[in-house]
């Protein structure tokens, strides 16, 4: 049995295989549309979300599965004190695979350790997000026509930004892949990650505060969200929420193919003027979330 706390979990040729699928799924849905019948999904949600546990639940409605679960901790019984290993032993005996989002930094893997089905790291803290990478890779694989030779820029807050850690995880292991990492000083990317990561693995990157210093060079745009839930105090978050704003004037200085890519949710980052951009892709990249949650599931049950 197999779980997925981290991108890292897969090797570069399953991850190859499982954005196969997920494109045959995109293009062929009604050959799967049975494949779960039988099969139970557990979304445990102890902290909010819109696209991951609806395009998880919607990945398993697709596949003829059903799903179950809870959005908030207040309504299970962790509200009572349960901790979250005895939660996923109880939760195995109901589902046969579990996504589960915590605010705490290793909850999932924490829950992997007592688990008797496969469970997926849906968001833990500040630290992963490996199936919004996928839904990201995915993303670019589809529209880009592949994972190497590109030049990113990760822009807004890299310190909190879970999507953007997971992402740099995932992307170092492709050919002629470099960074430009954009964001305030107090939103620098963790230590961690510029050394055990970047450094380690002799992979390129340059560190900016200025998003237009950087515009022209990129191929993919990755803007992210200040992560108001893992600030200290409201007076920080309100000084840094509005730092970058991508507008349509910004626009003009970046590739005509440039792609911008957003997990979302979005709150000031990207002005709704740029929407309509063909270049602006945030909306179709949330739908590739579905396609490949489904690729997720039917391998992780396969290799059950
Ligand atoms: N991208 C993402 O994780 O969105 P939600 O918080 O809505 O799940």
């Amino acid at each position: 049995m197999r779980h997925l706390m981290s991108p890292l979990d897969l090797t570069v040729e399953e991850l190859d295989n499982l954005l196969t699928l997920a494109n045959d799924i995109e293009h062929h849905p009604e050959k799967y549309a049975d494949a779960c019948k039988g099969k139970k999904l557990a979304t445990c949600f102890y902290e909010p979300s819109t696209r991951t546990r609806l395009s998880f639940e919607s990945a398993m409605l697709n596949l003829g599965g059903s799903v179950l679960g809870f959005s908030s901790a207040d309504s299970s019984s962790a509200a009572k004190g349960e901790s979250v290993s005895d939660t996923i032993r109880v939760i195995s005996c109901y589902a046969d695979i579990c996504a589960i989002r915590h605010p705490k930094e290793g909850a999932a893997l924490v829950a992997s350790l007592k688990s008797s089905i496969p469970v997926i790291n849906a968001g833990d803290g500040g630290h992963q997000h490996p199936t919004q990478t996928l839904t990201d890779l995915l993303t670019i694989y589809s529209l880009k026509g592949g994972l190497g030779n590109l030049t990113i820029g990760l822009c807004g807050d890299l310190k909190f930004g879970r999507t953007v850690h997971s992402l740099i995880h995932a992307l170092i292991r492709y050919p002629n892949v470099r960074f430009v990492l954009i964001s305030p000083e107090e939103l620098k990317i963790p230590d961690y990650i510029r050394e055990d990561v970047l450094k380690k693995n002799d992979v390129p990157f340059t560190e900016l505060e200025r998003l237009e210093d950087a515009m022209s060079d990129l191929d993919i745009l990755y803007m992210t969200r200040v992560q108001k839930e893992r600030f200290f105090n409201e007076e920080d978050y309100v000084r840094m929420k509005d730092y970058y704003i991508l507008t349509k004037d910004k626009l003009t200085l970046a590739k005509e193919d440039m792609m911008i890519l957003h997990p979302l949710p979005r709150v000031n980052e990207i002005s709704v003027e740029v929407d309509d951009d063909p270049r602006a892709v945030y909306f179709q990249q949330a739908r590739y979330g579905v396609y490949v949650r489904m690729a997720l599931i039917l391998t992780l049950l396969k290799w059950r």
